[in-house]
C-alpha cells in the first residue's frame, strides 16, 4: 500500500485543512510553471507523483495547449480523479507506461517523501525522460520558512516528510545534468490576498515564500 493510499478519499480536504487552500496553492505553482515554459506552451508534460490532479488541473487551465500524462504511486489517489479531469490527460500507476521525450516534468512536493539516498536516483530518471531542451521542474516546501515547517510538522500526510534545502534540491538538477539551475521562491502572497499574486513575480528571489521551484533544462 503507497503512503498515500489512505488520503485518496479526502486528500483535498486534508490539504485545505493544513495549509487554508490547496487550489490557491496549485495556482501558484501554475502561474510558476507558466512563467517557465511560456503561456503558448504546447507540448508534452509529465506530472510525477500527481495525487489527486490538484496541480495537474490547474497546469491544464493555465496551459490548455499542453499535453499532460499524470503517474502516482498510489492508484487509489487517481482512481479519485473524476471528469471533467480525468478525460483531459492520460493517468496512470505504472511506471513502464510512462515513457519520455517530454518537453516538461513537473515533481511538486513529491521528493520530501522520497528518502534523502533515493533522490538523485529519482531525479536522474526523470531529466532522462525529457527530451533535448526539456525542462524538469521541482516545487517543493521551503525549509527557510517558519510558517511552512509549522504547517509539514501539524500536517497528516507529511509525518514521512524530510525537507529539502533549496541547495540540496539544485545539486540534485546539477548533477541529473541539468543546465541553467535557478531557484525561485513563492507563495509569499497568503491565499486571502489572493489578487495580489501576479505582483510575487517581483519578489521571486527572495527566501520568502512557502515554497520554492527549482528548474533546469536538458541540453
Ligand atoms: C503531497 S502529494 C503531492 C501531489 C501533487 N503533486 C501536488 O502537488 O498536489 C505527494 C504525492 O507523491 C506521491 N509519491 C510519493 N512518493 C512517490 C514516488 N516515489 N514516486 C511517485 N509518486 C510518489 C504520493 O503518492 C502523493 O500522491
Amino acid at each position: 500500500m503507497a503512503q498515500f493510499d489512505r488520503f485518496a478519499g479526502d486528500y483535498q480536504s486534508v490539504l485545505d485543512e493544513s495549509v487554508g487552500s490547496a487550489a490557491y496553492f496549485a495556482r501558484v505553482k501554475a502561474l510558476a510553471a507558466t512563467d517557465v515554459l511560456g503561456v503558448g506552451f504546447a507540448g508534452r508534460v509529465l506530472d510525477y507523483g500527481c495525487g489527486v490532479g490538484l496541480l495537474a488541473r490547474a497546469l491544464l487551465d493555465h496551459l490548455p495547449r499542453a499535453t499532460l500524462v499524470g503517474f502516482d504511486v498510489s492508484q487509489p489517489c487517481l482512481d479519485g480523479i473524476a471528469e471533467p479531469l480525468r478525460s483531459r490527460a492520460a493517468w496512470t500507476s505504472d511506471k513502464t507506461a510512462v515513457g519520455g521525450e517530454f518537453a516538461a516534468v513537473v515533481v511538486s512536493n513529491v521528493l520530501h517523501h522520497v528518502p534523502p539516498a533515493q533522490r538523485d536516483g529519482l531525479v536522474a530518471d526523470l531529466a532522462g525522460r525529457l527530451a533535448p531542451g526539456g525542462r524538469l521542474l521541482v516545487f517543493e516546501h521551503n525549509p527557510l520558512n517558519p510558517a511552512t515547517r509549522w504547517v509539514v510538522a501539524h500536517c497528516a500526510f507529511d509525518d514521512d516528510a524530510v525537507l529539502l534545502w533549496p541547495r540540496e534540491t539544485t545539486a540534485l538538477l546539477q548533477t541529473a545534468g541539468l543546465q541553467g539551475v535557478r531557484i525561485e521562491y513563492l507563495a509569499c502572497v497568503p491565499p486571502a490576498l489572493g489578487r495580489l499574486l501576479p505582483l510575487e513575480r517581483h519578489v521571486r528571489h527572495l527566501p520568502l515564500g512557502a515554497q520554492y521551484l527549482a528548474w533546469g533544462r536538458r541540453p
